[in-house]
C-alpha cells in the first residue's frame, strides 16, 4: 500500500506537448473497455494499466488525461494511482529487482538479499540508479513461499536465492 500524503491541491504537473493517453489508447478505452463498466470509475484501473502498459509508468499528465476521458475527478485518478502498489507513479529503471518482504521470505534471509543489491548498486528500496539502468523494490509475498526466499528480476521470479546468486544475475545483466 502506498499512501501518499501530500498537498495535491497546489501541485505543479509537469507537462509536455505530446499526450500520453493516445488516440488509439481513447479508442480502445471507448470502445472496448468502458462498456464492460456500468460506471467509468470502474475502467480506471485498466485506463492506468493501459498508461503503464505503453510507457512503463504513469505521469501525472497521463492521470489528468485519464481523468477527462472518463470524466472523473482528477482527485480519484491519483487517489487510486496510489493507492496501488502495482502502479508506478515515477520512471522506473531498465531493470527492476524486486525482494519479496513478507514473512516465508522473511524468515529465510530477505534482508540479506535486499542488503546485497542496495550495497552493490548503492541506493535504498525504492530508488533508481543515476544510470537509469536498475530499480530496487520490495514487494508482498509473490506466491512462492515454498522455494524463499524469492525475488523478481524485471518480472521473472527467482527461488532458493542467495545474495550471491542475486548479485550473478545483476552481473550477468
Ligand atoms: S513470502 Fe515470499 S513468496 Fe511468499
Amino acid at each position: 500500500m502506498a499512501w501518499i500524503t501530500k498537498n495535491s491541491a497546489t501541485m505543479r504537473v509537469e507537462r509536455r506537448a505530446e499526450p500520453y493517453l493516445t488516440d488509439a489508447m481513447r479508442r480502445t478505452l471507448r470502445e472496448r473497455i468502458m462498456p464492460r463498466y456500468e460506471t467509468s470509475m470502474a475502467a480506471l484501473l485498466p485506463a492506468l494499466h493501459i498508461v503503464q502498459h505503453e510507457h512503463g509508468w504513469v505521469p501525472q499528465q497521463a492521470m489528468l488525461e485519464i481523468a477527462e476521458a472518463l470524466d472523473i475527478a482528477p482527485a480519484d485518478v491519483y487517489d487510486t494511482a496510489s493507492f496501488y502498489e502495482e502502479y508506478w507513479l515515477k520512471p522506473k529503471g531498465e531493470h527492476v529487482v524486486a525482494v519479496c518482504r513478507s514473512i516465508a521470505c522473511e524468515f529465510c534471509g530477505h534482508e540479506k538479499l535486499t542488503q546485497a543489491v542496495k550495497d552493490k548498486l548503492g541506493i535504498d528500496v525504492g530508488e533508481t540508479t543515476d544510470d537509469g539502468r536498475f530499480t530496487l523494490i520490495e514487494l508482498e509475498c509473490l506466491g512462492s513461499c515454498g522455494t524463499a526466499p524469492v525475488a523478481l528480476i524485471d518480472e521473472q521470479l527467482q527461488e532458493n536465492l542467495t545474495p550471491e546468486q542475486l548479485l550473478k544475475k545483476l552481473d550477468e545483466l
